[in-house]
């Protein structure tokens, strides 16, 4: 049985209770964070927790902990479980209150953290890339925070598992900005595009990553509006989360993307973003 963390106690999954008047579960008024975890090691860990606290603070609720707890929790949660790469959720909302929409005098946050099974895509996928479809981007217009409201991302990713696609890649006002779960790369000529940060997009940990890669072994990069013009003619699409790593997208809306398998500047990036991993885990260890 998975352990969970919920304020204060580690204790069995089916043994977690949050009341109902949770102002997580009555108006989505949170915030989250998913930590991939190698060889028991979290990932990028110091960014994640720079992205909650940014994320908290956007919201304007106080950070329960400070980046030391975290560490221990996070540390004990992973210890907790089973297998050696996981992905540690963890989510802090603004705690129990009478339902009213403005904040609440007194409350406590909730603090919840779980972790399981980190599943990467397989090899195969890795390989031959997925299909995407597009879509226009509905959302609010703070999606550089980690929200849990998440309803407009739910809407949008089931139109994509119901036409057996991996993702809905989202454009808003003839630009591109992300996918459903996940942030958008663009190859056009060799040149890495993407939308630069704003509060249009998630600023993706993996995002970065891309970027500090692509520059490290000198892939051109352009940080700047992408039309979807640009999109629907691009040589390469690339997908990046925490949780994809980095994948092709290989046709979208039913076209292939360039040739319709994952392109040569995908195939210099993934190892490098393999190899960046691996190196990373040595150094924890
Ligand atoms: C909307 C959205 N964009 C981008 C990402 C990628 O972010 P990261 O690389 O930090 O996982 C996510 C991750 O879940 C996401 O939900």
């Amino acid at each position: 049985m998975d352990i969970v963390y919920l304020n204060g106690e580690f204790l069995p999954l089916d043994q977690a209770r949050v009341p109902v008047l949770d102002r997580g579960f009555i108006f989505g008024d949170g915030v989250y964070e998913v930590i991939p975890v190698y060889s028991r090691r979290p990932f990028r860990l110091p960014q994640h927790l720079e992205r909650l606290a940014r994320s908290l603070a956007a919201i304007r609720l106080a950070n329960p902990l400070t980046d030391g707890e975290w560490t221990r929790l996070i540390g004990e949660i992973v210890a907790r479980n089973t297998g050696d790469d996981q992905s540690v959720y963890l989510q802090v909302t603004r705690g129990v209150a009478r339902r009213d929409h403005a904040f609440p005098k007194e409350a406590k946050q909730t603090v919840f953290m779980m972790s399981g099974p980190l599943v990467t895509p397989a090899h195969e996928l890795v390989e031959n890339g997925v299909p995407c479809i597009t879509g226009i981007d509905y959302r609010w217009l703070k999606c550089d925070v980690k929200s849990v409201s998440l309803l407009g991302n739910c809407l949008l990713r089931q139109s994509a598992a119901e036409a057996g696609a991996a993702e809905i890649v989202l454009f808003r006002d003839g630009n591109l900005t992300e996918a459903s779960a996940s942030n958008v790369f663009v190859i056009r000529k060799g040149t890495l595009l993407s939308p630069p940060k704003s509060h249009l997009i998630l600023p993706g940990i993996t995002y970065d990553v891309v970027l500090e890669l692509a520059e490290a072994v000198g892939i051109p990069i352009e940080l700047r509006a992408i039309s979807e013009r640009e999109v629907r003619s691009a040589d390469e699409l690339w997908l990046t989360s925490s949780t994809r790593e980095v994948l092709a997208i290989v046709t979208l809306d039913g076209k292939s993307v360039g040739s319709g398998k994952p392109g040569p500047v995908f195939k210099r990036l993934y190892p490098a973003f393999q190899e960046f991993k691996r190196r990373v885990m040595r150094q924890a260890a």
